[in-house]
């Protein structure tokens, strides 16, 4: 892996998985035109309807917008959990929604962590275990459980490798989450309302973790949520409305300070 390979076009893309990046500086993130409508026989849900946006890399975005504006559904497609009905989604140039099945869990394993709202861990593996599965299924080898243990570590939980789903506080088992959304290093990190279900206290505790980790790691976030306070932190507010985008802000006094 660290060997680095000069990769020209002529090379195709799509089988090497150790394909450096080639385009450094495009948006990492492209977005055009996306719409998501669901169609029954009797009834039609135009849930996004024509976005358009790029994100570059390393940018902190919030995105912002009343319950049922389209966020959650913008970033299933973006980690490519669902499937665009019309539109183009390029990560690091490659368009995700041309792509298999196989091919999108590979883009997955190597460019994306998502930490979801119910914490979505899996209930009989431990807390070790969890964080390990992503970068198993992308092929690390045992090196990886000295990152784990060290992921898991930062987040407070060195005492409960061992433990079970059921067996930690909503808290801990988003800490867990956010040890493994970070464990392949994935340079795109999406978050959900990831403090949605925890309390006040503990959600506060969950973001500043998320934050820091993210300063360590460099990830460019998107992250959705309901408070202004965080997305004051943010580089940069998108804010939807019934499936459109109606603002994109730069938050200025950001830009030259730390975050
Ligand atoms: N699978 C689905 N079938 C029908 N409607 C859906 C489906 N998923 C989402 N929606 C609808 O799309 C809209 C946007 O949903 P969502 O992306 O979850 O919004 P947000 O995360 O901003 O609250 C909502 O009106 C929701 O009810
Ligand atoms: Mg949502």
């Amino acid at each position: 892996m660290s060997t680095a390979i000069i990769v020209t076009d002529v090379i195709p893309h799509t089988l090497d998985s150790r394909k450096p990046e080639t385009h450094i500086s495009n948006p990492i993130i492209q977005i055009k035109r996306l719409t998501r409508i669901i169609a029954t026989p009797t009834h039609r849900v135009d849930i996004l309807r024509g976005i358009d946006l790029e994100i570059p890399r390393g940018q902190f975005v919030a995105i912002m917008g009343p319950s049922g504006s389209g966020k959650s559904t913008l970033l299933g497609l973006l980690a490519g959990l669902d499937n665009a009905t019309d539109g183009q989604i390029l990560l690091d140039d490659v368009d995700i929604t041309r792509l298999s099945e196989d091919a999108m869990a590979e883009v997955r394993g190597r460019k994306i962590g998502f930490v979801f709202q119910s914490f979505q861990l899996i209930p009989t593996l431990t807390a070790e275990e969890n964080v390990l599965l992503p970068a198993e299924l992308a092929g690390a080898g045992p090196e990886v459980t000295g990152r784990a243990r060290e992921l898991l570590t930062r987040v407070g939980l060195a005492d409960r490798l061992d433990h079970y789903p059921v067996q930690l506080s909503g808290g801990e088992q988003q800490r867990v989450a956010l040890a493994r959304a970070f464990i392949t290093r994935p340079p795109i990190l999406f978050a959900d309302e990831p403090t949605g279900n925890l309390d006040g206290k503990t959600g506060q505790q969950v973001l500043e973790l998320l934050l820091e980790l993210n300063r360590l790691e460099g990830a460019t976030l998107v992250l959705v949520t309901h408070d202004p306070a965080l997305a004051a932190h943010a580089d940069r507010v998108i804010t939807l409305r019934d499936g459109l985008v109606v603002t994109d802000q730069m938050n200025t006094d950001q830009m030259n300070g730390p975050r």
